[in-house]
């Protein structure tokens, strides 16, 4: 590749080697101090970036330290029980990881006697393992000379030599990755790299950036030309899509709460969590359906769930009748509390009802044997037994916050 084509203007081989240099001495004296940064093993590197991925560093850490007590070995992570891999991972989000981490295990069981590969096309070759993780990974545990490029790292690079190319375009990463490779110290790879996560998550980070006090800045076009501000370019990502939930709270008569396991959708696919619908009833999700109407109620009236849009008809509450095989008695005002959750792709707005079975329902029995769902009655000191996903956990905070308001009225 020419990056000349792409308007980079690539430095001489003294400026690269006094770039490596500058960066390094700062690195060595500035470096965070991470647990994953005193271990060569390729496994635990391989966890902690796979963790650090959409996730900030001081959450990942804990969770890092745990993973690797409950699952310490390539060949124990390959054979661990799903409710235990996504409890690992409960509130970190973007669950295909974890489950793609597990079977990249069983690939090295399988294909490399239990073994982390050491090449960086075997290593690339495995699940949910892309160009950045395979670079980190080999780099950090193997010396070799690959560079991670992500979106920290093309940031960096965006105004070390004011790129114009959109990082947001996959198409473009090609040019980021020619650079760096250019730029790699093939002395100490791993910490060439871990110098510029750390440079791009703090120095050089999206919104406050502080170049002045960059250990490059003499190097950076951006900042000697004064256009810091137009580096990185990138256009603005669409809206994640708005979908509109009722979930449904409901107790029978000792207490203990209806739980559904996910095993229809791939998203939080396995993870537990009250029983939900998707309301098609469209709606805009800037309304505040939850301000007092005239008579000064607040909510909506269970009864009314579903009138409004012709091609459903049915309440959603009868739908769940059906779909449930129960036949709860119903919170007349529904749902005092919304709770909602921002996906990559969809931002979920969840409206909670309120619900009660008694043991004169006939039905009482028949809920856990319904065809094609996993539920389950559950008392509330066993939820910690399952797996929960973060809008589950919210629901559930929002729930005991209206119980605590009840009691204090
Ligand atoms: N982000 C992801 N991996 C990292 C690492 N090894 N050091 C610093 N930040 C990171």
């Amino acid at each position: 590749m020419n990056l000349e084509d792409y308007g980079v203007d690539m430095w001489s081989t003294e400026k690269i080697e006094d770039f490596r240099s500058k960066l390094l001495a700062w690195y060595d004296h500035n470096k965070r101090d991470l647990p994953w940064r005193h271990t060569k093993d390729p496994y635990a590197i391989w966890v902690s970036e796979i963790m650090s991925q959409q996730t900030r560093l001081d959450t990942v850490i804990p969770y890092y330290l745990r993973f690797l007590q409950w699952f310490p070995t390539i060949e124990s992570l390959a054979n661990a029980p799903q409710d235990k891999l996504l409890k690992a991972w409960e509130g970190l989000g973007y669950y295909s990881r974890v489950r793609n981490m597990q079977q990249a295990a069983q690939e090295m069981m399988d294909k490399f006697q239990g073994q982390f590969p050491q090449t960086y096309e075997e290593i690339l070759s495995l699940k949910g393992i892309g160009p950045y993780t395979a670079g980190a990974v080999s780099s950090i545990a193997f010396d070799l000379p690959q560079p991670a490029v992500d979106g920290n790292l093309m940031r960096v690079i965006s105004r070390l030599f004011e790129v114009e190319a959109d990082i947001g375009d996959p198409a473009n990463r090609k040019i980021y990755q020619e650079i760096a490779e250019q730029l790699i110290d093939p002395k100490r790879p791993g910490d060439f790299n871990q110098a510029l996560m750390d440079l791009g998550a703090d120095i050089e980070s999206p919104k406050n950036p502080r170049p002045e006090e960059s250990p490059v800045k003499e190097f950076s076009a951006a900042y000697l030309h004064g256009t810091m501000d137009k580096y990185p370019v990138k256009k603005p990502k669409k809206k994640p899509r708005a979908v509109r939930f009722q979930a449904f709270i409901i107790q029978n008569e000792e207490g203990h709460y209806l739980l559904e396991k996910n095993i229809h959708s791939d998203l939080l696919s396995g993870f537990w969590h009250f029983p939900i619908m998707e309301n098609y009833q469209p709606f805009d999700s800037q309304l505040d359906l939850f301000s007092a109407n005239q008579e000064g109620h607040f909510g909506l009236v269970a009864e009314n769930i579903g009138h409004d849009y012709p091609n459903q008809g049915i309440p959603l509450t009868s739908q769940f009748e059906k779909h449930y095989n129960l036949r709860p008695s119903w919170q007349e005002e529904i749902s005092v509390a919304q709770i909602t959750h921002v996906f990559s792709h969809q931002k979920w707005y969840l409206d909670l009802t309120f619900g009660s079975i008694d043991s004169s329902d006939e039905n009482l029995q028949l809920c856990t044997q319904v065809a094609d769902k996993e539920v389950r009655w559950v008392a509330k000191e066993d939820f910690d037994s399952y797996a929960f996903a973060k809008p589950q956990q919210k629901m559930w905070q929002s729930i005991q916050q209206l119980e605590k308001n009840k009691k204090r009225q």
